[in-house]
């Protein structure tokens, strides 16, 4: 593919973090959504984006478990149109169009109606009440906000915001509306892992860009789909906000908080040498995922996968690399696992200063006790099938429903359920549960006379407390889920925006233990 720009032409940005307004008790926010222009690459011009607070990724919100926060998010958009346009294309046999810059003239494209400017934000990974949750319906129109209240009572871990508005969280996210959120904690503070400088969140995102008559990149996102898959995928990755950025670290050990923020796309990461993509470095110890910390580092021996939302947490020691060129890449089919797309190879760089290198330093033998979900005391076991909807292309649905097909499950506050996503599909769905961390139990095959072509196994990075499971072809997965601390109606969906979006998302209902259901 001709790419049009060079990779590691900009440096890593880092989100600015914000501070509160006031510190009473509670940490006051404000996080304004509003149009701006950023730049993408230096050999850009800038893009029109919605944003918070007019910078992209949003600012970082560093919060304190036990400490509540409240954001008053305001919809500070004026008249102009929103920055993304759909175009929806059927490309011709075996074209994949999708994955090159451009709206390209092959195959039939077709523009989509205009979107609304309406938006909800939604602090992924938090344990919330349900009316500070961000529930697509009430999603806000300019001059309007609502304040949230996030009383932090979980464990440290890298939570993140995004948008969640029904049925265009795919273009509302992939507009600009996504930043982080650092959740902290004593306990891992008296770790003394990386800090500072040498903690650097990755927030992985691939975006398409609109071209001139010329075939020049006008800095205009595009946002277009080939039908039938109907997900997004395109041709450059950005970390941070930035199209194969580089970051210089020196010769000692870094924190890396990676989030897979993409609508569609899944990553399969590895450290290799930025000459040699073969030769992969072993510099990675992996420490922690959705839920925060593991209970002991584990050496990083294969790519590691992340489908959208997921998070894992890695300690890379660039102590024995001094002087060297290093690149994050990815290798994930899209789209995943069957898909036959570009993917997307280049990640970042890390250019190692020369320097004296201090040896790598030890990391803590353990990190953070994690208690089996007791399974025996579970009361319900609950199957969710994903589907195809057969008679719409492009529709997805969770036992056949869509978001507006009334709830049918009802956990009680307290209570251990098994959640079983049995998956006769051909894509790896990513499932996310609001309000809760859950435990991955096991996968099976869903027939046993057609065997997944995924393995079952549960991979390190899929230990301890998660908040997305990759629900993979041909599979029975099954979590345990206990439900709290709060009571109310959230939501679970795959974390593929256009499938939440059409129409891959239930609501459900924790209801207090003392009603009778
Ligand atoms: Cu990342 Cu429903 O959320
Ligand atoms: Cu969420
Ligand atoms: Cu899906």
């Amino acid at each position: 593919m001709d790419r049009l720009l060079a990779p590691f032409r900009d440096q890593l940005r880092r989100p600015p973090v914000l501070s509160p307004l006031t510190r009473h008790g509670i940490d006051h926010y404000r996080m304004e959504v509003c149009a701006a222009q950023v730049r993408l690459h230096a050999d850009l011009p800038a893009t029109p984006l919605w944003t918070y607070n007019g910078v992209y990724p949003g600012p970082t919100i560093e919060a304190f478990r036990g400490r509540p926060v409240a954001i008053e998010w305001v919809n500070a958009l004026g008249v102009e149109r929103h920055p993304i346009r759909t175009f929806i294309g059927y490309p011709t046999a075996n074209e994949t169009s999708q994955s090159r810059p451009g709206r390209d003239a092959t195959g039939r494209w077709s523009e989509q109606g205009p979107l609304l400017r309406w938006v909800i934000g939604h602090l992924h990974g938090a344990a919330v009440p349900a009316q500070s949750d961000g529930w697509p319906d009430n999603a806000m129109f300019p001059g309007m906000s609502v304040t949230g209240c996030y009383p932090n009572p979980q464990r440290a871990a890298l939570l993140w915001y995004h948008d969640h508005a029904m049925g265009q969280t795919a273009q509302n996210v992939y507009a600009g509306l996504a930043g982080l959120y650092v959740l902290r904690d004593d306990e891992e503070a008296a770790l003394e892992l990386p800090l500072g400088e040498h903690e650097l969140p990755l927030l992985l995102q691939d975006r398409n860009l609109d071209l001139d008559a010329e075939g020049r990149p006008t800095g205009a996102l595009l946002y277009k789909l080939d039908q039938p898959h109907g997900e997004f995928y395109g041709p450059y990755t950005l970390v941070n906000g930035t199209i194969w950025p580089f970051v210089e670290v020196s010769p000692v050990p870094y924190r890396l908080r990676i989030i897979n923020g993409s609508n569609a796309r899944f990553y399969r990461v590895t450290l290799v040498d930025d000459q040699d993509h073969d030769d992969q470095v072993d510099a990675l110890t992996l420490i922690g995922n959705d839920g925060g910390l593991l209970p002991a580092p584990a050496p990083v021996r294969d790519a590691m996968l992340l489908g959208p939302g997921e998070r894992v947490d890695i300690i890379a020691d660039f102590g024995g690399y001094a002087g060297r060129r290093l690149m994050l890449r990815n290798d994930a089919p899209a789209p995943y696992p069957s898909g036959g797309a570009p993917s997307n190879e280049v990640v970042m760089q890390f250019r190692v200063t020369e320097g004296v290198t201090r040896g790598s330093v030890a990391l803590p033998e353990a990190l953070s006790p994690i208690d089996p979900i007791a399974i025996e005391a579970s009361t319900v076991t609950r199957v969710i099938t994903l589907e195809e909807d057969p008679a719409v292309p492009g529709m997805m649905r969770l036992n056949g429903k869509g978001f507006h097909d009334g709830v049918d499950e009802m956990p009680r506050l307290g209570d251990t359920e098994i959640w079983e996503f049995r998956n006769p599909t051909e894509d790896t769905h990513p499932m996310h549960l609001h309000l809760v961390a859950f435990q991955v139990l096991s996968r099976a095959h869903l027939d046993p006379g057609q065997p997944s072509s995924q393995p079952l196994a549960i991979l390190n990075t899929e230990r301890g407390w998660k908040d997305v499971v990759c629900c993979h072809p041909g599979q029975a997965t099954r979590i345990a889920v206990r439900f709290g601390p709060f009571t109310g109606q959230y939501m679970y969906h795959c974390h593929i925006l256009e499938h939440e979006d059409h129409d891959m998302m239930r609501p459900y209902v924790v209801v207090p233990p003392e009603m009778s259901m």
